[in-house]
C-alpha cells in the first residue's frame, strides 16, 4: 500500500515513531499529528499543526475555501488593510503578530515605523502596527507608498520609503483571503511560510516563503499566516 510507506517515512524522519502510534482509518494507517480521519474513512492532512477539513471528496483549508453542500468555493480577497499573525498550534509562537522592521518581517521584534516631525499632529493618528493592503502594499501614507515582496532567498520584505528598489528576482502577489480573522495569507506558487532563527536573539524569528527550488535552514519552523482585516493606515512609513 503506497500510503503506508509514506506515513512510515514521515514518522521516522520526524522522530514521531516512538512518541505517537499509527492509527487506522478504514484500513489506511496514519499519524494523528499528520492527518485527521473524518467519518472513519476520509484522511485529510494537517499542515503546520492546522488540520485541513473535509468537503465531499476533497480536503481544504478553511483559510482559503468555504464548503457548501459538499462543494468548495474560494473565499474572496481582503478589501481593506489587515494585520498578520502566526498560526501553528504546535509552535511556541502560535498567534504571535508578524511585524515589519528593517525591510523584513519578524516574530518577536516589533514594528519599526517613523513619522517625520513636519507631518505634525497627524503622526499621532497612526497606530504604528504592521498593516498590509491588497497583494503587495504596505498600509502607509508616505508619498510613493511602500510595497511588500518575496525576495529570491524567500525572505518576505518591503521597499523603503522614497525608493522603488527591491532585489532583482523578487516576486509580488500574495493573496490575503477574507474570513473574519481566519483568512490565510498565501503565496500560491510557493511551498509555504517558515519562521527562521536569523539573529542572536532566540525569540526573534524571520519570515520566509519556501519558493520552489530554494532550501531553507533546517532549524526553520513551518507556519500558516492568518490575516485580520482592520482598516485604516498602519504607519506614516515603515523603516
Ligand atoms: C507613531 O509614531 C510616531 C512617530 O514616528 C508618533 O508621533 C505617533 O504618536 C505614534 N503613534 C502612536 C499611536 O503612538
Ligand atoms: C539555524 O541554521 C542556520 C543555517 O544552518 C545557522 O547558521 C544558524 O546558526 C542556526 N540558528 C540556530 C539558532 O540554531
Amino acid at each position: 500500500m503506497a500510503r503506508l510507506s509514506f506515513f512510515l517515512l514521515s514518522a521516522l524522519s520526524l522522530g514521531f515513531a516512538a512518541a505517537e502510534d499509527l492509527q487506522d482509518c478504514n484500513g489506511a494507517r496514519y499519524l494523528p499529528s499528520r492527518y485527521t480521519c473524518y467519518d472513519g474513512k476520509y484522511l485529510c492532512p494537517v499542515y503546520n499543526g492546522v488540520p485541513t477539513l473535509r468537503c465531499g471528496d476533497a480536503c481544504y483549508s478553511a483559510g482559503q475555501y468555504s464548503c457548501n453542500n459538499g462543494v468548495l468555493s474560494g473565499l474572496s480577497f481582503t478589501d481593506t488593510s489587515y494585520t498578520l499573525r502566526a498560526d501553528n498550534p504546535t509552535a511556541p509562537f502560535d498567534n504571535a503578530p508578524i511585524e515589519a522592521c528593517s525591510r523584513a518581517f519578524w516574530i518577536g521584534r516589533g514594528t519599526c515605523a517613523y513619522c517625520p516631525s513636519v507631518v505634525g499632529e497627524y503622526c499621532a493618528t497612526f497606530p504604528n502596527d504592521t498593516r498590509l493592503i491588497g497583494s503587495s502594499g504596505m498600509s502607509t501614507s508616505v508619498p510613493g507608498g511602500q510595497m511588500f515582496y518575496i525576495d529570491p532567498t524567500g525572505a518576505l520584505g518591503y521597499t523603503g520609503a522614497h525608493s522603488a528598489y527591491y532585489p532583482p528576482g523578487s516576486v509580488f502577489g500574495v493573496t490575503a483571503y477574507k474570513n473574519g480573522d481566519q483568512g490565510e495569507f498565501k503565496y500560491t506558487p510557493g511551498e509555504g511560510w517558515y519562521a527562521c532563527p536569523t539573529t542572536a536573539d532566540a525569540n526573534v524569528l524571520q519570515i520566509f516563503q519556501k519558493l520552489p527550488g530554494i532550501t531553507l535552514a533546517s532549524n526553520c519552523t513551518g507556519l500558516n499566516i492568518l490575516v485580520t482585516e482592520v482598516g485604516g493606515t498602519g504607519a506614516w512609513q515603515y523603516t
